[in-house]
């Protein structure tokens, strides 16, 4: 029999698929609290879909690498001699040590533990004093590699075997960024945190228009005021809105020459669920790649990119502020909320129209399809 909590929050989700896009509820406690819906959410979410691990210009040369936890399974992005970029597993197939930490350039991907060491591609390169064992055989040894697509500049992965392609998912929002060219946009800035929040209540935050106004009066109203928000109609596989700019802001540099008029004023405020969203325009863009580490524990790697060479060292000095500015002002209130979440007497509330809240929706219509909550 499932738990009242989760007969509550599956009759929410059924709701919320049918109901307008104006006549939208908040979600139930459990959503964002019940850490049985966690072991789900990593199974049917982050260990099933696309998940973006970084941005490609993170890893420019032969031999580049970052490392990454998606769920269970550590993992490893690494260009090879090839210039493609493999994503392996970052577990030794010797006793199991993680092979390589953080970030960095390596001619071998080295196990710290007994040396041994893998090529650019996975392949088991050596294994030292291991030719006596008989039943090894070092040429067939590789790591295990996952998928991986990239799309307009960003990497992604994905733990199923022979997922069905992204790109063809994601045709709708193509069509509403392609011309910022995101791809060519350049990676200046990226840091890692952890939030004590939610990982949903972060996309929520993240994607709603609602609280720009009020709630980032200072940092964020006067360049994008929740009044030139508009919802972008939801995708299968993502969601968004467009976040205009206020037209007296003076804008230093230029995007991309594809861009209209309507797009050089505008921010694309994307969604690729469960594991990515970006605020995406022309000058320069940010992105978070997000992995839940507890129902009240989020990983956040986060990055602003820049379009064009110009960019002076103190402009992204300037943008990275403020994006810190903006985001410590979500990071105080959304860690307060989770108090909030849990009290006894949360209960759900309306959602502002879908211009403004309708991420939330989203969201919640996105899991909803993925999930079928027990
Ligand atoms: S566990 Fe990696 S070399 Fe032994
Ligand atoms: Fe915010």
């Amino acid at each position: 029999m499932a738990k009242p909590s989760l007969a509550e929050l599956r009759a929410a989700l059924t709701a919320s698929e049918t109901c307008a896009d104006d006549q939208a509820w908040s979600m139930p406690t459990s959503y964002y609290t019940d850490p049985d819906l966690l072991a789900l959410e990593r199974e049917r979410l982050f260990g099933a879909e696309w998940i973006c691990l970084g941005r490609a210009d993170e890893l420019p040369n032969p031999g580049d690498f970052i490392t990454f936890q998606l769920c269970d399974e550590p993992l490893i992005a690494i260009r090879g001699d090839d210039g493609k970029i493999r994503v392996l597993s970052n577990v030794c197939r010797h006793r199991g040590s993680i092979i390589a930490k953080g970030s960095g350039h390596a001619l071998r991907l080295v196990c710290p533990y007994h040396h041994w060491s893998y090529d650019r591609s996975g392949t088991l390169a050596a294994a030292p004093r291991m030719e006596p064992h008989k039943g090894f055989d070092q040429k067939s040894c590789r790591l295990p590699e996952f998928a991986c697509e990239k799309w307009h500049g960003f990497v992604f992965t994905n733990l199923s075997a022979n997922p069905p392609a992204l790109g063809p998912r994601l045709q709708g929002l193509d069509a509403l960024i392609r011309n910022y060219h995101m791809e060519e946009m350049a990676t200046r800035y990226v840091v890692e945190e952890v939030w004590p929040v939610n990982w949903k209540c972060f996309i929520e935050n993240f994607m709603e228009a609602y609280h720009l106004s009020p709630l980032h009066k200072t940092t964020l109203h006067p360049m994008n005021p929740t009044k030139l928000c508009t919802h972008i109609p939801a995708g299968d596989a993502y969601f968004g809105y467009n976040a205009g700019f206020s037209p007296d802001l003076p804008r230093s540099y230029k995007g991309h020459p594809d861009l209209t008029d309507a797009e050089a004023t505008n921010c694309v405020m994307l969604a690729v669920p469960p594991g990515l969203v970006s605020g995406c325009s022309g000058d320069y863009s940010s992105f978070i790649c997000i992995q839940p580490e507890a129902v009240d524990r989020v990983r956040v790697k986060m990055g602003l990119m820049f379009y064009g060479p110009t960019w002076a060292q103190k402009d992204v000095d300037y943008a990275v502020d403020l994006f810190h500015q903006y985001m410590a002002e979500d990071k105080e209130v959304l860690t307060a909320m989770m108090r909030g979440l849990n009290s006894r007497h949360y209960n759900r509330g309306p959602l502002a129209q879908a211009d403004y809240e309708g991420a939330a929706l989203d969201l919640a219509r996105y899991y909803s399809r993925r999930m079928s909550v027990p």
